[in-house]
């Protein structure tokens, strides 16, 4: 047996938590090795104890058949392996070449990079595996897909040959993902194994050559894709039958919580990004607002936010002029919204849960009565939302980055669905979420719809646009090019609207 990696008997504890308890893992050589498990499961921090960022209380860690000893992240590259985080940490002002070179680690005074030859060796790389990137591109000027491209790239000049990536698919649109996956087929062809953590089984299925299962921090199945299927999967995962969502259909009361009107609207350069947007939303509806990302849906959340004024046309939300009401005042009015980047607008990384109730609520009761904020409040609160949301963690009081990925996210979930708000903006709500959470979250969109909220759902992920829509808009280059009733619409012919495509 020819094996990459063989972890025994992990265990890394918390205060409170159980993070990693007796996992053990094979990883053949040249496999694509998935591994899932509910939000909390310990999956990051098994990586983060292979990646040298963490360190395990006991166990072993053998890699290519010798035991190893990994203290640092630069142990870890030593031994071959790379990882690609999820939050990538490109430099933006820097070019493709120089981020992959200089990589993450501080640039010593004394040493001379050989451009050059770091030049053939990047072309080399991005040529074997088909990476499709330019290596004398500004990062700033690339888009997610290319960014990670980037971060593949570095790792693989770094002479990676076990690769890390931790929810790589969750930032991707579909057409990104395919490309990736070809991109991860050509690395396995060439020798080079790799881990791969999903949310998404549909993936896991296609791509993986094995699956490893946690649960509770401890690996509990192995299985090959050809000898399971979803509903199993799901399964070992939440050890017990998934929870359905209750997809109940409502009508749109006759109000409008959202009325844009002919807007037009320029981003800081002056260039017109918005163009003649017409867009409604009802009391008790649900707007699904479909497109590749970067075709004008964070410019028209902050149109709609008052964040950016219309420069032609108008914005009404929820009955206030945005012309007139700043961010503040149309928050306060009842606006919800769950950001798309968890950890830059959504969360104080640094503070308590219970601190990270109050942000954005910090003048409105009951969170304040105007001049003081009110602790118990908030403490309260989130206790309420860490039940209703099943929001994991040992306390009130750890800190927000002390949570997992996905329960950050169903904690910002709560909180901006507090208050019965008039609006929610729900960017990407369930994104980095495991299933059970998935149906937690959309069981409360419905509920909220039933109550006469008005819902704008972004998101990439189209079996959820289909889920949960009453309507689905299609945003393409900074114009809404179609409506479309979900109940009659095909997948394909959505995501053939989304690329401009009208529909015969
Ligand atoms: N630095 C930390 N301090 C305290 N607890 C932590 C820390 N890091 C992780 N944990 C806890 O360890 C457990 C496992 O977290 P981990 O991030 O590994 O989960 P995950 O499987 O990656 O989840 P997700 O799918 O949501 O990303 C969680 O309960 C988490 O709250
Ligand atoms: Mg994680």
């Amino acid at each position: 047996m020819n094996l990459a990696i063989e972890l025994k008997g992990i265990e890394k504890n918390y205060p409170g938590v159980v993070a990693n308890h007796d996992v053990d893992i094979q990883i053949h050589k040249g496999d694509i090795h998935a591994i899932i498990g509910e939000n909390g499961a310990g999956k990051s921090t098994l990586m983060k104890i292979l990646y040298g960022m963490v360190k395990p209380d006991s166990g072993s860690i053998t890699i290519n058949g010798e035991l190893a000893s990994i203290k640092s992240p630069q142990d870890s590259i030593g031994l071959g392996i790379g990882m690609v985080h999820q939050h990538f940490m490109l430099a933006d002002n820097a070019t493709v070449l120089e981020n992959i070179v200089l990589g993450s680690e501080p640039i010593k005074a004394k040493v001379v990079v050989d451009y050059a030859a770091a030049r053939a060796k990047i072309e080399k790389i991005i040529s074997t595996y088909g990476l499709d990137i330019h290596v004398d591109d500004l990062v700033s000027d690339l888009g997610v897909g290319e960014r990670q491209r980037v971060e593949i790239a570095k790792v693989l000049f770094r002479g990676a040959e076990i690769l890390i990536l931790d929810e790589p698919t969750a930032v991707l649109v579909p057409q990104e993902v395919d490309d990736l996956f070809k991109n991860l087929k050509e690395l396995t062809q060439n020798g080079l194994t790799i881990i791969f953590i999903s949310h998404k089984l549909d993936e896991v299925m296609t791509i993986a050559d094995n699956i490893t299962v946690m649960r509770h921090g401890t690996t509990v199945a192995e299985v090959k894709p050809a000898n399971t299927n979803k509903k199993q999967l799901a399964e070992y995962m939440i050890g017990g039958e998934l929870p359905s969502p209750r997809l109940a259909s409502t009508k749109p009361r006759e109000e409008k919580v959202l009325e844009v009107k002919d807007a037009t609207a320029k981003d800081r350069t002056g260039r017109e990004i918005l163009h003649g947007i017409n867009l409604d939303i009802h009391a008790g509806e649900i707007l699904g607002l479909a497109g590749v990302e970067g075709n004008g849906q964070s410019e028209l959340i902050e149109l709609i936010m008052g964040l950016v004024k219309p420069d032609s046309g108008s914005v009404v939300t929820v009955g206030l002029d945005t012309k007139e009401a700043d961010l503040r005042k149309i928050r306060d009015e009842g606006v919800g919204y769950i950001p798309q980047d968890r950890q830059r607008d959504g969360l104080l990384m640094a503070a308590p849960l219970w601190e990270n109730r109050i942000l954005g609520h910090q003048e409105t009761a009951p969170m304040s009565n105007g001049m003081w904020i009110n602790k118990g409040a908030a403490k309260s609160d989130s206790e309420r939302i860490i039940k209703e949301f099943d929001v994991r963690t040992p306390s009130n009081d750890v800190l927000a980055n002390a949570l997992s990925g996905g329960n950050q996210q169903k904690f910002i979930v709560g909180r901006e669905m507090s208050g019965d708000p008039k609006m929610i903006i729900a960017a990407q709500p369930t994104r980095g979420v495991d299933v059970g959470a998935q149906a937690i979250i959309w069981d409360h969109l419905i509920e909220a719809r039933l109550k006469g909220t008005g819902v704008l759902l972004v998101s990439a992920d189209l079996d959820e646009l289909f889920k949960l829509s009453d309507r689905i808009a299609v945003i393409f280059r900074g114009s809404i090019v179609d409506y479309l009733d979900p109940r009659t619409t095909t997948p394909e012919q959505l995501g053939l609207a989304m690329t401009g495509e009208k529909i015969a």
